[in-house]
């Protein structure tokens, strides 16, 4: 049998590295994290200043990562990555999760680790408008994108409703969570999408 092949995705903030280190210690996995990896292996086009952050060479890293893959020990790997899905190769991505959490919530977790405020509308922005997961199912198949509600769920949820689907014991779902509407009930479209 292949190896199974985890992305752990989603807006900056809403949990990835929590939740894919977790399930790593439970399924005896390779964690890789793309932004370490493109720091460590110097995978990298420059720094985007605006943003503060780095500018991935992407086919470099697509084939650094399927290296790992490949030549790893251990029967899964979990990917822990904010952006582009499409920089682990299709063919051996099993699994996809994006992580989903409610922008009030997402908020709070960005103002306690400080974001700057372009940094925090922008991501919120994404979040709300589904970037990640319109994403995911840009460069994978359908049945392999699974989105999660983590809004209000410890990590040690988040990963047991994981395992639930890798296992079978749980259908993976997409379209479950409507940010543009909750937030239009809510009368904060305006103050949410301002960016
Ligand atoms: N399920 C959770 N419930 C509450 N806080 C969480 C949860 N998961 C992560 N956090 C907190 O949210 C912040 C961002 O988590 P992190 O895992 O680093 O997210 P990401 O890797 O997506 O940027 C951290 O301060 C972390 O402690
Ligand atoms: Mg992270």
């Amino acid at each position: 049998m292949g190896k199974r092949v985890i992305l752990v995705t989603g807006t900056p903030c809403v949990g990835k590295t929590s939740v894919a280190r977790s399930l790593t210690s439970k399924i005896d996995a390779l964690y890789v994290n793309l932004t370490e990896l493109a720091v460590r292996e110097n995978l990298t086009l420059g720094r985007d200043e605006k943003r503060g952050s780095i500018i991935i060479d992407e086919a470099h890293m697509k084939r650094k990562l399927e290296e790992i893959i490949k030549n790893c020990d251990k029967n899964s790997v979990v990917v822990d990555c904010h952006y582009a899905a499409s920089i682990v190769s299709t063919k051996l991505v099993t699994h996809v999760f994006v992580l989903r959490r409610d922008p009030v919530e997402l908020r709070k977790l960005m103002e306690q680790r400080g974001f700057s405020n372009r940094k925090l509308w922008e991501n919120l922005a994404s979040e709300i408008l589904d970037v990640c997961l319109v994403e995911a199912l840009n460069f994978h198949d359908e049945e392999k994108v699974c989105e999660l509600n983590v809004t209000g769920k410890s990590v040690e949820e988040v990963v047991e409703e994981i395992l639930s689907v890798i296992e079978g014991r749980k259908k993976c779902l997409i379209g479950i969570v409507d940010w543009l509407g909750k937030l239009e009930k809510e009368n904060l479209l305006d103050e949410y999408l301002k960016f």
